[in-house]
């Protein structure tokens, strides 16, 4: 089923927004049936990104918050994919922002009050605009992993937060990566909303050895499907969404 000029989410394959095991879901969630409105055209074809907004170093975690000279503590790392529609077509001039917590689990916010210290070369942000096949690439460390305060001993695996605008509002999306080979993946109180083991999968970067720089940096690839414009046209509509 369409609406608008995007393929409507599928809600049975996104997490409830009523969790009780993740706490703060509870009160966060709606107390109403959600109403269905149609999309209109401006959030239909925008917002536009374009690079020239971009400054050179805000793709590079290890520098872009670094004194000169230094760099970020922490396992160097590459995060590189691509994002597709639903049709597998690549989403060009796509505005990706990414922030994570440092290589202790600490994250630069004055509400974190984890024990690990703060890394005074590391900022935790990042943005970056896909090129023309969908493709994006960024360097940083490795985040580590943090305890929180949900149940007696919750603990969020290692993660990287992503915010991305697509080529319209209605591909709005916000998601978190995670690493390949990280048990706590699956006892995290967040993950496990999450309806199906096939859809947590979807959100755990593989180890990349093919992108990897020898003696500097290891490798993960993380692809992202944001809902795509349906492949089939109405030929009623004149704006040919
Ligand atoms: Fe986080």
């Amino acid at each position: 089923m369409t609406k608008g000029g995007f393929i409507q989410r599928d809600r049975a394959w996104h997490p409830p927004a009523y969790t009780p095991g993740y706490k703060t879901s509870v009160t966060r969630a709606p107390g109403r049936p959600l109403i269905s409105m149609p999309t209109t055209l401006s959030e239909e074809t925008g917002p536009v990104f374009g690079r020239d907004m971009l400054g050179p170093r805000d793709n590079d975690l290890i520098l872009n918050f670094a004194r000169d000279g230094e760099a970020a503590i922490g396992e160097r790392i590459i995060v590189h994919g691509r994002v597709t529609d639903e049709h597998g077509r690549g989403v060009p001039n796509a505005l990706i922002e990414v922030w994570q917590a440092n290589a202790g689990g600490r994250y630069r916010h004055r509400k974190d009050g984890y024990l690990a210290p703060l890394d005074p070369n590391f900022g935790g942000c990042g943005r970056m605009v896909t090129d023309a096949e969908g493709r994006y690439e960024f360097r940083t460390v490795k985040p580590g992993p943090y305890p929180w305060p949900n149940g007696v001993n919750d603990w969020r695996p290692s993660h990287i937060h992503f915010s991305l605008f697509g080529s319209g509002f209605a591909q709005r999306l916000i998601s978190q990566m995670y690493f390949e080979g990280d048990p706590l993946i699956w006892q995290c109180p967040i993950v496990r909303t999450i309806p199906s083991d096939a859809a947590v999968e979807r959100l755990i970067a593989a180890q990349d050895m093919t992108a990897t720089i020898p003696m500097d940096a290891l490798a993960y690839r993380f692809d992202i499907v944001l809902r795509g414009r349906r492949q089939t046209l109405f030929e009623t509509r004149k704006e040919g969404l």
